[in-house]
């Protein structure tokens, strides 16, 4: 497996804590100078506490003071693959419209780029 993000996201979709839905999703994110974060989906009891994988990846790259992201990858266990939700998408967008967005599947893979997916983006203040 020659991509490293593809590798981390792999990894990340092992730890996921999906007692509840059973859906497990990796999520791993680069950095413009290269450096790369990943992240899994954690549910809770209270189901509207859950975090996707993609906000606890950007999380974990801004905590180490990360701000330009060129792409992001996403890997479940399903086929279409999935992209980022609503929520994901606009918690995203925050740091640009140019990020590459990877969704791999079981067996299928699809890119856009956040601006494609989340298009009229809410910013604030933005003109
Ligand atoms: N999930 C993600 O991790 N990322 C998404 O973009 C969509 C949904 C997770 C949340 C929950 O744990 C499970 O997938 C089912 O919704």
């Amino acid at each position: 497996m020659p991509d490293p993000l593809e590798r981390l996201a792999r990894k990340a979709l092992e730890q996921a804590y999906a007692p509840y839905s059973k859906f497990r999703v990796g999520a791993a994110i680069e950095t413009a100078d290269g450096r790369r974060f990943f992240g899994c989906n954690v549910e809770n009891a209270s189901f509207g506490l859950t975090v996707c994988a993609e906000r606890n990846a950007l999380a974990a790259a801004v905590a180490e003071g990360a701000r330009e992201f060129t792409r992001v990858l996403i890997v479940t266990e399903q086929d279409p693959p999935a992209p980022p939700c609503g929520a994901c998408r606009q918690v995203l967008i925050e740091f640009g419209r140019e990020l590459e967005v990877t969704a791999m599947g079981r067996t299928e893979t699809r890119r856009w780029t956040l601006g494609e997916l989340l298009p009229e983006a809410f910013r604030f203040g933005a003109p």
